[in-house]
């Protein structure tokens, strides 16, 4: 998914977000577990003030498992509702019901004073693109996708999916634009894969992730490509070239292959399961 965001754009999906998010108790925003504070969303703070909120790491099965626990407690201390999940194989979404009810206790009992039992928590699922929204949707629906159709008083055209007698889910999830300005959060979000990488120099890119890999994940790094002594980055790239035999026509090493498969190795979790920011920092 690439990011094509620009002014127009985006003032329509706030305003849109504004609108939806009126309907609705909880904001479940996802972010990945790779980076949970670059994939979140600048606006949504203010957008979603006073409503209960959710933050799910997704593909967590890709995070380091230790750093997204202390993500999770970061995230718990700043108020949020914290959960992980791999969307993907469904590990952990149906633990996101007790979340959804914790998160909106208060609401709930409010309304059990004034008479009102049973109502539905409203919840939608937010997120920046390709964070795995509809693969979370998919999952946590599951075959639970009923659409209840439009509800009287409410936006037409608004459908929502009973999950069961406790929460209604918006079907359609809020795309939200990613931390535009800051270099160091677009490389990361290059580095998972969120910006095309046909506009970016992709050799530029592995280099880089190899220089952030020695720093902290150089055993990963060393056993994945068989190094066995320290290098600099171009030469790690250069033995990537060799040991996965690529090569251009008058067998010459070619750096853009490698670069290519270095990247696809680490965003599908082969070289290991890797954090790319860490709270403290
Ligand atoms: P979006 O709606 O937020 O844009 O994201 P979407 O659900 O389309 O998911 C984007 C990609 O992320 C998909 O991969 C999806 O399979 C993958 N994904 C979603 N959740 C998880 C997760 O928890 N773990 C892992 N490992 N991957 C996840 P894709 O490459 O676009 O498709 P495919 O490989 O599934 O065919």
């Amino acid at each position: 998914m690439n990011f094509q965001w620009y002014p127009g754009h985006m003032t329509k999906a706030k305003r849109m977000m504004q609108e939806d998010i009126k309907l609705i108790d909880v904001v479940i925003e996802l972010v990945d577990a790779r980076i949970p504070y670059s994939s979140k969303n600048p606006d949504i703070d203010e957008l979603a003030k006073n409503k209960s909120r959710i933050i799910l790491l997704n593909k967590y099965d890709l995070a380091n498992e230790e750093e997204t626990k202390k993500w999770r407690s970061w995230y718990e201390e700043k108020g949020f509702f914290v959960a992980m999940v791999n969307s993907k194989t469904g590990k952990g979404v149906k633990e996101v019901h007790a979340v959804i009810q914790a998160a909106c206790k208060e609401k709930i009992e409010r309304d059990r004073r004034k008479g009102i039992l049973n109502r539905p928590v409203r919840a939608m699922i937010v997120g920046i693109p390709n964070v795995g929204k509809s693969t979370f949707i998919n999952s946590f629906a599951g075959k639970a996708c009923a659409k209840t159709g439009n509800r009287p008083g409410v936006t037409k055209g608004k459908q929502w999916i009973r999950l069961n007698k406790n929460v209604e889910l918006l079907d359609t999830p809020g795309i939200l634009w990613p931390k535009f300005e800051d270099q160091a959060v677009g490389q990361r979000l290059a580095y998972i894969g969120s910006i095309k990488d046909e506009i970016l120099n992709v050799t530029e890119l592995a280099l880089g992730l190899i220089s952030f890999l020695k720093k902290n994940y150089s055993k990963l790094l060393m056993e994945r490509f068989s190094l066995e002594e320290e290098m600099e980055e171009v030469k790690i790239l250069e033995k990537i070239a060799e040991i996965r035999g690529c090569r251009l026509k008058g067998n010459e090493l070619d750096y853009e292959k490698a670069a290519n498969l270095l990247m696809d190795e680490f965003r599908n979790g082969r070289i290991g399961r890797i954090t790319l920011e860490f709270p403290e920092s």
